[in-house]
């Protein structure tokens, strides 16, 4: 429905949060997934629970194919106007890879993880060492 590039309000589009009409909010746009919820390879619940809300964070987190974006332009409806969007309800779109702070400091985490254990382990052999002498 590329011709109807129609302006939504939130409040409205929130109202649509059932299997049998479901409007999901993805990177400013709108989309009527009604006719897909038995589709989804993801089953329909999560589309549910997409709804009521600026849904891109979900949708990026699953690591959604080429082919799964191509099928979106198909249930198409229309783009949302941001100032209607709850503060709360706003989903801020990861950055571009490493340089989104949650990843890398997931990542520092991961190393952390790896390295104290060896330092406690270093550590023990050093006073085992240390003692041994005495
Ligand atoms: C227009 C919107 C959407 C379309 C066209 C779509 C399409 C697809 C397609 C084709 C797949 C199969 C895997 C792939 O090709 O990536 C898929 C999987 C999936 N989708 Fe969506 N999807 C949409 C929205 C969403 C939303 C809003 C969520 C919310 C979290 C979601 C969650 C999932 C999940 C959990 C899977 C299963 C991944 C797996 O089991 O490997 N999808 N979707």
């Amino acid at each position: 429905m590329a011709s109807d590039r129609k302006v939504h309000v939130f409040q409205e589009v929130a109202k649509h949060n059932k299997n049998e009409d479901c409007w999901v909010v993805i990177a400013g746009k709108v989309y009527d997934l009604t006719p897909f919820m038995d589709d989804h390879p993801g089953g329909g619940e999560v589309l549910l629970a997409a709804t009521a809300k600026d849904a891109t964070n979900d949708f990026e987190d699953v690591g959604h194919s080429d082919s799964a974006r191509d099928m979106m332009e198909k249930y198409y409806i229309g783009e949302i106007d941001p100032s209607t969007i709850p503060l709360n309800k706003i989903s801020i779109p990861a950055q571009g890879g490493q340089n989104n702070p949650a990843k890398t400091s997931d990542f520092a985490i991961k190393i952390l993880q790896f390295l104290v254990p060896l330092f406690i382990l270093g550590l023990a052999f050093a006073v085992r060492n240390y003692t041994k002498k005495e």
